[in-house]
C-alpha cells in the first residue's frame, strides 16, 4: 500500500556533515520519506564555469539512501551562480522600467535568454547523468516556482523572443493587427519587428498587445521546463515536476502548465492575518486539484508554522498546522512536504519555521511534526482516492489578467474578490467544489458558478450553454461574458454571447461610488456594482429596490433545455450583517434546485470532505462540535462512531465506512 509523501525541502550544504547524521536519524524519527534536495546548491556543485564538485551530494544522497529516504532531486536553475551572471551580464532580468536587476538574490535571470538557456542546459545535463540511475532518485523537481521572482522581463532578447512567438501565432502582421484591434488610436504594425514588449508606457496600452505578453511570459518559462525535462528523460525514469504556487501566483497560468508535468505539485503558505485562513487554503487545494485533473497532487512546500516574507508573520496556533496538513490531504494531496527541513542560520529566510526549528526537539513545532508524521502513516486509503464534489467552480487566469488591467467601470472589480465571495459561501455551507476552466467539460457536475468570467470565449459561452441544456444549473455573476480572447467586446450588447443561456442582456453598467449599499426587494443588499439588466427570456427573481437601477431585475433565473442559469447584477454578500446573507441564500437556491446535498446541523467552521473511503472533518472552530447522520470508525485513534461524530474544537476526525 503506498504512503502520503512526508519530508521538505533539505538543503545540507549549509550544515557540516556531522549535523547530516542528525538530521537523517530525525527525519526517521518523523517518518519522513521523501526530501528535495539540491534546490538552490548551482553555485556549490559548480564552483566555476565546468568545473563540478559533487563530492557532497553524492554521500548526503548515499546517506538518505542508506536510510530508506527518497530525493526528489532539484534542478538548481532558479539560483544562477555569481560566475554566471559576472561574465553574462546581459542575462539579467530587466523590469518593467528598464532596470536590469542586481545580483545578491536568487532568480533575477531573463528566461529566454539564450546564454541562460545555455548554462541550464548544461548543469542539468551534468546532473541527469551523474544520479540519473541513482536508485535514491524518486522525483525530479525542476527549477523553483518558474516565474517567482521574473515572471516577465522585458530585455531585448526577452522581446526578440515575444516576436517569434507572435509570429508563429498569427503568422502574418495583419491576422495580429485583426485580432489586436489596432485600428484603434492606430497602433496598426507593419512588420512584427514594430512590436515591443509592453514596459512602461504612457497609460491605455493595448489591452491585446498585454494578454499575449502574459502568455508569451508563461511559454517562456515553459520553454525552459521543458528543456530540462527533456534533457532528464535520456537518463532517468523518475517522474518530473516543478512547484506551482496556486492561486496566489496571478501570472501564471497553471491550466497552461498543467499537460507539462508528470505529477503537479503546488507550494501553499497560509495567508496567516486572514480571519479564516483555512478558506483560501481549501481553495488553493481545490484549485490545484483541478490543475492536476481532477486526480491526486502533492504539496510541495507550506509550513510547520511562520513563513518570513509576510507583513506579520504570525506564527501557527496549536493545532493549525495539522489541519491545515490534513485540509490538503483531504482535498487530494497525496504528498506533505514543508520548506524546510531544517531552520536556516544564515541568509535570507532564517526567521522562517521549519521541521525541525532552531530551538530543536524539544518544542511544539517538532513534537506535531513527529506526530503527523505518524498519523500520514495511517492515511494509506486516501492515496490516490479521488475527493468528491458535485459543484464546478469556474477558474480561468487569463481573465484574472483581463479582468484587472487598466480602465475598467470600477476599481472594485477584482477577479479574487468574487471567486473568494462565493467560494468561501460554499465552503461555510460544506460543499467541496472542483474548479474548472470555462472550456472544460462540466457535464458531471449538478451546479456551476461562474463569480467572475469577464473575458469568456465563444467557445466557453457554447460550453455553457451546452450544459444547461443538458440539465446542468448554473449561476454566472456580472460583467461575466463581456470580451473575447483578445479583450475585444462580444457584439450585440453587454453579455451578449450568453444572451441565450442567460435569457438577458445587459444596456449600461452602473458601478456604486466607494462604500455605497443598495437594497434588493428580496431584503439582501449589495455592493459595487449595479447594471441595467435587459431581460429577453429571463424572469427576475428579485429586483433593485434602490439605486441607479430600481425597480429592475437583479437576480434572474431562465429555464433552458432540461437546466437552469441564474444571474446575479450585483455584489451579494455573505453574512456581512444581518441582512446581507444574500448570497448565502442564493446559492442554497441554486443548490437546492440543483440537487445538491448538504449535511445538515454542521457549524460553518467545521470542514466537511469526502476524500475516497474517507470523511474528514476539521473542526477550525474553538468550540467542540458534533456531526449528526455520520457515523464509521476514526481511522486515527480506532474509535467508533455510532450516532453522530464529535469534532473537538480544533481537532481532525478522519472516519472511514
Ligand atoms: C517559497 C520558495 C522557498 C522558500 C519559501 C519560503 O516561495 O519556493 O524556496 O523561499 O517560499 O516561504
Amino acid at each position: 500500500m503506498q504512503t502520503i509523501r512526508y519530508g521538505g525541502d533539505y538543503n545540507p550544504e549549509q550544515w557540516p556533515e556531522e549535523v547530516w547524521h542528525e538530521d537523517v536519524r530525525l527525519m526517521r524519527e518523523a517518518g519522513v520519506n521523501l526530501v528535495s534536495l539540491g534546490i538552490f546548491n548551482w553555485g556549490v556543485v559548480e564552483p566555476a564555469p565546468g568545473e563540478y564538485d559533487w563530492d557532497g551530494l553524492d554521500r548526503i544522497i548515499a546517506l538518505l539512501h542508506a536510510n530508506g529516504i527518497g530525493v526528489d532531486l532539484g534542478t538548481p536553475t532558479s539560483a544562477p551562480p555569481s560566475w554566471l551572471r559576472r561574465a553574462h551580464p546581459e542575462i539579467r532580468l530587466v523590469d518593467a522600467d528598464g532596470r536590469a536587476l542586481a545580483s545578491g538574490s536568487r532568480h533575477g535571470v531573463c528566461p529566454s535568454h539564450p546564454v541562460y538557456a545555455e548554462a541550464c542546459a548544461s548543469i542539468v545535463e551534468q546532473l541527469a547523468a551523474r544520479y540519473g540511475s541513482h536508485p535514491a532518485v524518486r522525483m525530479w523537481h525542476l527549477h523553483n516556482e518558474y516565474g517567482w521572482a521574473n515572471v516577465q522581463c522585458y530585455c531585448e532578447a526577452s522581446a526578440a523572443a515575444f516576436r517569434g512567438w507572435l509570429a508563429e501565432k498569427y503568422g502574418d502582421a495583419d491576422r495580429l493587427n485583426e485580432a489586436w484591434g489596432t485600428a484603434f488610436w492606430g497602433l496598426v504594425y507593419r512588420s512584427f519587428d514594430e512590436v515591443e514588449a509592453p514596459a512602461a508606457a504612457p497609460p491605455g496600452v493595448n489591452p491585446a498587445l498585454q494578454l499575449d505578453w502574459r502568455r508569451f511570459s508563461v511559454d517562456a518559462h515553459i520553454a525552459n521546463y521543458r528543456m530540462q525535462r527533456a534533457i532528464i528523460a535520456r537518463y532517468s525514469e523518475a517522474p518530473a515536476t516543478t512547484n506551482f504556487m496556486v492561486p496566489n501566483c496571478k501570472d501564471m497560468d497553471y491550466f497552461r502548465w498543467a499537460p507539462e508535468v508528470d505529477v503537479v505539485s503546488n507550494n501553499h503558505y497560509l495567508i496567516a492575518e486572514r480571519a479564516e485562513p483555512e478558506i483560501e487554503l481549501a481553495m488553493s487545494a481545490d484549485l490545484t486539484r483541478a490543475v492536476a485533473g481532477g486526480g491526486p497532487w502533492m504539496v510541495m512546500e507550506h509550513s510547520t508554522s511562520a513563513v518570513n516574507w509576510q507583513p506579520r508573520n504570525i506564527a501557527k496556533t496549536p493545532g493549525q498546522m495539522r489541519r491545515n496538513s490534513l485540509a490538503h490531504v483531504a482535498r487530494g494531496a497525496d504528498g506533505l512536504m514543508f520548506f524546510q527541513w531544517r531552520a536556516s542560520r544564515a541568509g535570507a529566510e532564517k526567521f522562517h519555521s521549519a521541521m525541525l526549528p532552531h530551538g530543536g526537539t524539544d518544542t511544539r513545532v517538532w513534537r506535531d511534526v513527529v506526530a503527523l508524521g505518524s498519523d500520514l502513516e495511517r492515511l494509506s486509503p486516501a492515496v490516490g482516492a479521488a475527493v468528491a464534489a458535485e459543484v464546478a467552480v469556474l477558474w480561468d487566469w487569463e481573465s484574472w489578467w483581463a479582468l484587472e488591467l487598466e480602465w475598467r467601470p470600477s476599481v472594485e472589480l477584482g477577479f479574487r474578490e468574487r471567486i473568494e465571495a462565493y467560494y468561501g459561501s460554499l465552503w461555510r455551507q460544506h460543499v467541496t467544489v472542483d474548479f474548472a476552466h470555462p472550456e472544460a467539460d462540466l457535464g458531471r457536475y449538478k451546479a456551476v458558478v461562474a463569480p467572475s468570467s469577464y473575458l469568456l470565449t465563444a467557445e466557453a459561452a457554447k460550453n455553457l450553454r451546452g450544459y444547461v441544456e443538458g440539465g446542468g444549473h448554473l449561476l454566472v455573476s456580472y460583467f461575466s461574458g463581456i470580451v473575447d480572447e483578445h479583450d475585444t467586446v462580444h457584439p450585440g450588447g453587454h453579455a451578449a454571447v450568453l444572451r441565450d443561456v442567460l435569457g438577458l442582456w445587459v444596456e449600461e453598467f452602473h458601478p456604486l461610488r466607494e462604500g455605497a449599499r443598495l437594497a434588493l426587494t428580496s431584503g439582501a443588499t449589495g455592493r459595487i456594482w449595479s447594471e441595467h439588466v435587459r431581460l429577453d427570456g429571463a424572469e427576475a427573481v428579485a429586483a433593485f429596490a434602490d439605486g441607479p437601477d430600481a425597480g429592475r431585475p437583479a437576480v434572474t433565473r431562465h429555464r433552458v433545455g432540461a437546466g437552469t442559469a441564474w444571474y446575479v447584477a450585483t455584489a451579494l454578500d455573505d453574512a456581512v450583517d444581518d441582512r446581507a446573507a444574500g448570497l448565502r441564500e442564493l446559492l442554497a437556491a441554486v443548490l437546492d434546485g440543483a440537487g445538491v446535498e448538504r449535511p445538515a446541523g454542521v457549524p460553518d467552521r467545521v470542514e466537511h470532505v469526502r476524500r475516497g473511503p474517507l470523511s474528514f472533518l476539521i473542526n477550525h472552530s474553538d468550540q467542540d462540535a458534533t456531526v449528526p447522520g455520520l457515523r464509521g470508525t476514526d481511522v486515527l485513534t480506532g474509535d467508533a462512531h455510532e450516532h453522530g461524530v464529535p469534532v473537538p474544537a480544533g481537532e481532525v476526525v478522519i472516519l472511514t465506512d
